[in-house]
């Protein structure tokens, strides 16, 4: 399954790191050799529920691998970054670790031998998790499968992301909060959610946008950003932008299962979220997320003036224009697939489920296209990711499976171009949203890419030696000084 470029991504970060870089090179602190504590076997279980809310295995697992053994790729601009093993197997994986370095790695991103993790590791959320919950994913560990090998790729990073210590001063200045302390301003069942959504289960790293320096931007908490070419909504109490209109309900059935009735539906990266995750968890935990996203400050979505899961009444259609008929004399022009047609495809490619007037199946099973939060979105990305990849998800009740229809992601029946996913998600938006998606074939790539990197990442090579020569000049500068005034004192004397 395809991961987010977002779980690849809190990581970026570096710029800010270049000048401390080089310093940093010099600093590197050994990890605090600490006593070995084995956890007793009663921490285990909790330990495993700990480590599911915390998605650990869908990124510590390559595609067909050992689970915890490592491997998965992440492919970024600076890069491939490849998870660790982190099975108990001695030679390759966390054996030798103590308690404390599990922990210093979890939290701070860093290694026993004092290097820094990318964080494509979440350990800026992971800083939030308490001593008691740390124990138990320790213990937990200990006790996973060993697998005595090393993953089978390599990271390799380009320059300057590749420097030793690249991360120090970026985990310096954006991932030192503590572990989570409780919020006087909140009750008990609101500080359990907001415990999971900013430690283990976290939100945050793929729902809030990210600055330059790609860490998430706190001043816009939940507000929404990109992942991996799908948006992340914004999960604030707004109203209109926000979660502010859904019923506890209809958020708990979403976490749960995936979907909620009438509001949206979880593909991408969220179906792996609930897949590998969310639906493992009990229902107090779910309804504490629930209560305490209700907390959340609203932040409304510029120009967004209705709910994206309000937006729609089907237009009419008129079919005889593409079912004329439906006379066995009739040219097969509805079933036609080598035309841009948006009408015509989506009466091929989509209505079978959805239905001709978007309307769905009436269980659910297949869901409206109007009332439904992708169609209605600001932004038409979340439309041409579902026609793209696809959306493969396992919740609580059971599987939700869409087919894909970009060329790239599927092998069994017909696909469509780039210029032909344009004209159905037009088609789409108008029929059934707010008519905002007017794509061309050019916009597919650039929507399945996620944008352009920051303008700090796609300049880091040139900025490092910005960096390095500003930082020559300014010694020799210091040094030209002290020697000048050095000759005008023994002149004076
Ligand atoms: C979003 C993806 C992601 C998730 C979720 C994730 N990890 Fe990681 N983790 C990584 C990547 C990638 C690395 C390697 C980073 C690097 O090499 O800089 C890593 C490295 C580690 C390391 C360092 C091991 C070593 O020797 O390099 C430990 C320990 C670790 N993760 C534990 C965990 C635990 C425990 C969880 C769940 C609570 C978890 N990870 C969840 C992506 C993830
Ligand atoms: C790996 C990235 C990722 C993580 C982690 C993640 N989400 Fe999501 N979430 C998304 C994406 C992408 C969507 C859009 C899915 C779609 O429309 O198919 C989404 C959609 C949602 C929606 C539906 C909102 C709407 O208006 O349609 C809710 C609610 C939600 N997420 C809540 C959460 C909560 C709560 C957490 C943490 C417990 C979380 N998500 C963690 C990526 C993520
Ligand atoms: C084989 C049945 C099937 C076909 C064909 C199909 N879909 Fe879907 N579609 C689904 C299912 C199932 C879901 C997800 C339901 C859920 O998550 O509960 C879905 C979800 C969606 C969503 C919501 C995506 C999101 O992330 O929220 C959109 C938009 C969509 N489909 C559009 C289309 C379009 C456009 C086509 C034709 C190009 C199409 N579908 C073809 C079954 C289908």
């Amino acid at each position: 399954m395809r991961l987010t470029r977002l779980k690849r991504a809190g990581f970026a970060a570096l710029v800010p790191a270049i000048v401390p870089v080089i310093v940093s090179v010099f600093a590197l602190g050994l990890a605090l050799p600490v006593l070995a504590q084995d956890a007793g076997g009663g921490l285990v279980s909790r330990g495993e529920y700990l480590a599911r809310a915390g998605d650990c295995a869908a990124c510590h697992t390559a595609r067909d691998g050992k689970p915890m053994a490592g491997g998965y790729v992440f492919s970024m601009p600076m890069g491939k970054i490849v998870s660790s093993n982190i099975t108990p197997s001695k030679r390759f994986g966390i054996g030798n670790w103590t308690e404390e370095q599990f922990a210093r790695a979890v939290r701070k991103g860093v290694r026993p031998d004092g290097s820094h993790l990318y964080p494509a590791m979440p350990y800026p959320s992971y800083a939030r998790i308490t001593d008691a919950d740390m124990k138990a994913l320790y213990a937990y560990f200990r006790q996973v499968k060993p697998v005595d090998a090393a993953p089978s790729v390599k990271t390799s990073l380009k320059f300057p992301f590749n420097l030793p210590g690249m991360m120090m001063g970026w985990d310096l200045i954006f991932a030192n909060s503590g572990p989570f302390k409780d919020d006087p301003k909140l009750d008990a069942q609101q500080n359990r959610g907001k415990y999971l959504v900013q430690g283990l289960a976290h939100c945050s790293t793929c729902h809030t946008p990210r600055n330059a320096f790609m860490a998430t931007d706190n001043g816009k908490y939940l507000a929404g950003a990109n992942v991996d070419g799908w948006e992340a909504p914004n999960l604030t109490s707004d109203k209109v932008s926000g979660l502010g209109g859904w019923s506890d309900a209809e958020i708990e059935s979403y976490l749960k299962n995936g979907h909620a009735k009438g509001k949206a539906q979880a593909g991408g990266p969220m179906a792996d979220a609930i897949t590998h995750s969310l639906h493992y968890l009990s229902d107090q935990d779910i309804a504490a997320i629930t209560a305490y996203l209700r907390t959340v400050p609203p932040i409304r979505t510029e120009g967004q003036s209705k709910p994206s899961w309000a937006v729609g009444k089907a237009q009419p259609v008129d079919w005889t224009k593409i079912e004329p008929g439906m006379v066995a004399a009739d040219k097969p022009g509805y079933r036609a697939t080598d035309n841009t047609d948006g009408a015509q495809l989506y009466n091929t490619a989509c209505a079978a489920c959805h239905g001709i007037n978007g309307q769905g199946s009436d269980d659910g099973h297949y869901p409206t296209l109007t009332n439904n939060s992708a169609v209605g979105a600001p932004k038409p990305n979340n439309v041409v990711m579902a026609i793209v990849d696809g959306i493969h998800r396992k919740g609580a009740d059971g599987m939700a499976v869409m087919p894909a229809f970009s060329a790239s992601n599927q092998v069994i029946h017909d696909t469509l171009s780039d210029a032909q996913i344009a004209s159905v998600a037009n088609y789409v938006t108008a029929t059934f949203g707010n008519g905002s998606a007017k794509l061309t074939a050019a916009d597919i790539p650039q929507i399945e890419a996620g944008g352009a990197a920051p303008w700090l990442i796609r300049n880091a090579a040139t900025l490092f030696w910005v960096g390095v020569a500003v930082a020559v000049i300014v010694i020799l500068l210091i040094i030209a000084a002290v020697v000048m005034s050095r000759r005008r004192k023994s002149a004076a004397v």
